[in-house]
């Protein structure tokens, strides 16, 4: 125990010598996995794997609130997660309840803005009064912006771009030579992030490398990372090195290193 301490003690002052803390992402999404996993090392039911993802969400949304993100999108429902047990699905669907039942104060406090990405209509009449509340809760905060992934699909959310595009052409509102990148990402959900809408850094948990339908729009420039750790394991000081590999990279955006 004392050891981990110790271990722990120093990874946070390496850290905390290694971090530039004048180029943090501005944008960081998170693909939560292996909430599954870390119960089932446990012998726990899946279940208490998410129970305790969700105590990893407020740890990690004040960890990148403290750091100066901007925006921290987490994938916490996709379109296909529907397709798991009814009552795992039923788990999750209260998940959002528990969460901001407890958690809005410290949002406030912290100044987070709570945001939805996804088709809430589809969710439990008492998951969406909680998501909504929430949002109205936090309506005034104009710090870093918690962008939840809520019923959220990629495919889906291009689809529902398209056929919005598609109708205003028919319309007569939009003449179709007109149709560029910009009008695309501004019928995207992501639109109401406005300059932020483009994560600058997507991290995976669980050792999956996979994007699993996850802002294939936005993330076209996006560094991605894929790290071990299972979703409950991962903390403030896993954001700061995650984030210390990314202030490593270089980011050319398809042109050349030192343009
Ligand atoms: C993936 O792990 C995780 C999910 C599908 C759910 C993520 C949800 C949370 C972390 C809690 C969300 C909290 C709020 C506030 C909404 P998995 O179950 O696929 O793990 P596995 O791959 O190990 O089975």
């Amino acid at each position: 125990m004392e050891e981990q301490l110790v271990f722990s003690k120093n990874k946070s002052e390496a850290n905390d010598q290694q971090l530039d803390l004048e180029r943090i992402p501005n944008h960081i999404a998170i693909i939560m996995d292996g909430n599954g996993r870390w119960a089932q090392k446990r012998h726990l039911p899946r279940v208490a794997g998410h129970k305790q993802g969700m105590q990893t969400v407020k740890k990690v949304t004040i960890a990148a609130s403290d750091l100066g993100v901007k925006v921290l999108s987490l994938y916490a429902f996709s379109t296909e997660n529907w397709k798991r047990p009814s009552s795992e699905v039923n788990y999750l669907m209260q998940l959002p309840i528990r969460f901001f039942s407890t958690f809005v104060p410290d949002l406030v406090k912290h100044n987070v803005k709570v945001a939805v990405m996804g088709d809430i209509t589809k969710l439990p009449e008492q998951t969406q009064k909680a998501v909504k509340d929430a949002i109205a809760d936090t309506a005034d905060c104009n710090g870093m912006i918690l962008n939840f992934a809520l019923n959220y699909g990629s495919r889906d959310e291009i689809t529902r771009a398209m056929k919005k595009i598609g109708q205003a052409v028919k319309d007569g509102q939009i003449d179709p030579m007109t149709i560029d990148e910009q009008m695309l990402s501004q019928h995207m959900m992501s639109a109401q992030l406005g300059e932020y809408a483009d994560p600058d850094l997507l991290i995976r948990t669980s050792g999956e490398e996979r994007i699993s339908n996850f802002m294939l729009w936005q993330i076209a420039y996006s560094e991605l990372e894929f790290v071990p750790e299972h979703w409950p394991d991962f903390d403030g000081e896993s954001l700061k090195t995650a984030i210390i590999e990314f202030q490593g990279r270089h980011r050319r955006f398809g042109g050349l290193k030192n343009q």
